[in-house]
């Protein structure tokens, strides 16, 4: 059983509600478009590094006909995405030792996962289980530009917390969060260099802002609240991963912050006075073929 990543790293709710966002409705079909798969076959996909699922759940909604496998080794994740998305094959396992024979998937597909896997095993296992033809499709966010609202700025007592937190975490080495990163040049030179072809990239953009009219109201206060949860899970991992060196005390005390701050940015939402906060996230794909 290894939990490392749902409660040292982010948590269930912080991946699955902004991930949601990200792949809703708003921005399925930019997705469609860069994955380019052929939803009139019964593909057999396979999402590595699935986190708590909401990406394979929205797949299972763009191709009603695949047949779709998530695999983690977070068991956390797994236990999650089980709860929360029907009609998928949800399974604990590890990246660089898939439990499936040679030759099994049409597709695999992974978001956010590459840089953290040693890239030998990460696309060679892809290659094993892929059928022959099959395609490889790697997604990263590359980059997200963040406008707070004045309410949700930085106070001063955050900032301190957040740099005596700096200076004792070491969670990214310990864990090798974010070891193997690569640039956009490198990402698709290396799925060639492990053995794939006809290697394409495309990029799409995925803008959150709660204040555009054409949002509705509810889908405003997911995008303000997906902001406050990720915050809050940010908090409690820091309780799993330096317990002793950060208090109780100081943690509930930034929890009373954070709610106070979120709750004020949903109160000017209610009331009509427009912040036009947003995050914009730039998400590259990287697609090859066995
Ligand atoms: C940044 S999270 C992304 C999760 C998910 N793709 C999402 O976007 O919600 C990285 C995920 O990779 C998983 N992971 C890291 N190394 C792994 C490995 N060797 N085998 C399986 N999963 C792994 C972690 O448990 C975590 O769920």
């Amino acid at each position: 059983m290894n939990t490392i990543w749902s409660e040292c790293v982010q948590g269930a709710k912080t991946l699955y509600y902004s991930r949601k966002l990200r792949f809703g409705d708003l921005f399925a079909e930019q997705f469609k478009k860069l994955l380019k798969l052929d939803g009139r076959r019964k593909l057999k996909i396979l999402e590595i590094g699935c986190g708590p699922g909401a990406l394979a759940g929205e797949l299972r909604r763009w191709y009603p006909k695949a047949d779709i496998c998530g695999l983690d080794r977070d068991s956390n994740f797994i236990n999650f995405a089980r709860a929360h998305e029907e009609g998928i094959n949800f399974i604990e396992g590890d990246a660089t030792a898939l439990p499936f024979n040679d030759d099994t998937f049409d597709v695999t597909i992974s978001y956010t996962v590459s840089e953290h896997i040693e890239p030998d095993k990460f696309y060679g296992e892809q290659l094993r289980v892929l059928k022959q033809g099959g395609t490889c499709i790697v997604l990263s966010t590359r980059k997200t530009v963040y406008v707070n609202a004045p309410c949700l700025d930085e106070q001063e007592s955050e900032r301190i917390f957040w740099e005596k937190v700096k200076n004792c975490d070491d969670t990214m080495e310990k864990y090798g969060i974010g070891r193997y990163h690569m640039s956009e040049a490198e990402l698709p030179a290396a799925m060639e260099k492990y053995g794939f072809k006809n290697i394409e990239t495309g990029f799409a953009a995925v803008a959150l802002t709660p204040d555009n009219p054409q949002i509705p109201e509810e889908l405003a206060c997911n995008m303000i609240n997906e902001q406050r949860q990720t915050a809050l899970d940010a908090l409690s991992s820091v309780m799993n991963s330096m317990p002793g060196q950060i208090t109780a005390a100081e943690v509930e005390e930034m929890v009373g912050i954070t709610n106070k701050k979120y709750d004020a940015r949903i109160a000017q939402y209610i009331r009509g006075e427009k912040q036009w906060d947003t995050a914009v996230s730039v998400i590259m794909s990287v697609r090859g073929t066995k």
